[in-house]
């Protein structure tokens, strides 16, 4: 891309932020189809928007039915899908957003290049954990038993792999914790980190 030329903008990341009266980044929620992913991003969007905090919620299965509906489940499509949301999710960032992304992204790889995207503080991976035999019981929508059936192919925690995170920013067990402890623990985590708040 050596022909196009970045165009500085005259309001930055930092000024919007200061506006905003709160940091920015990601919150990048990784975890088997199933865990609660999805449960924990809204409950958690939810709470940061009473506060007054600006939030946007990325989520997988929605981004699916968009700018990611040409993208299957074959590794070379889930890295891409990946690429795209944290590319997205940059541009929220720096838009001033509290980002929360929830998607399977099974591999270690392709997280790490989704947090390379980001600066310092702005990337956070949280590590939806719950044992496969419980999302298995749970199957909310039916796919587990489709898998299992040999109807859908390639389905992470099934015949497809799911990387364990090996130093996530935090860890929440969901068979174990309600969605409150859960919000609560997350939040605990940003407070700690003065990320809810921003001065110059
Ligand atoms: S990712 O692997 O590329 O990160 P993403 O989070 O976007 O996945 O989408 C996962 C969702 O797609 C699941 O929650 C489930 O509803 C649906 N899905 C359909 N087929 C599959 C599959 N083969 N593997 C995993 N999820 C699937």
């Amino acid at each position: 891309m050596s022909q196009v030329v970045w165009q500085p903008t005259q309001v930055t990341k930092k000024d919007r932020r200061i506006q905003n009266q709160h940091s920015s980044f990601v919150l990048w929620l990784t975890g088997l189809s199933g865990a609660g992913k999805s449960t924990v991003a809204s409950a958690l969007e939810l709470e940061l928007h009473r506060r007054g905090l600006r939030t946007y919620l990325l989520d997988g299965d929605n981004l699916r039915h968009g700018i990611n509906a040409d993208l299957g489940f074959a590794q070379k499509d889930r890295s891409e899908n990946i690429r795209r949301v944290s590319e997205i999710a940059k541009l929220f960032v720096d838009a001033g957003m509290i980002v929360i992304a929830g998607l399977i992204s099974p591999t270690r790889e392709d997280r790490d290049k989704a947090r390379a995207r980001f600066e310092q503080n702005e990337f956070f991976e949280v590590f939806i954990d719950c044992p496969v035999e419980v999302c298995k019981e749970r199957d909310p929508k039916g796919l587990y038993k489709k898998a299992l059936a040999g109807e859908i192919r390639n389905f992470t925690g099934i015949d497809a792999e799911y990387e364990v995170p090996l130093h996530p920013d935090l860890t929440l067990h969901t068979n174990k914790q309600s969605v409150e402890e859960s919000v609560r623990q997350i939040i605990q985590f940003l407070e700690d980190k003065g990320l809810l708040t921003f001065s110059a």
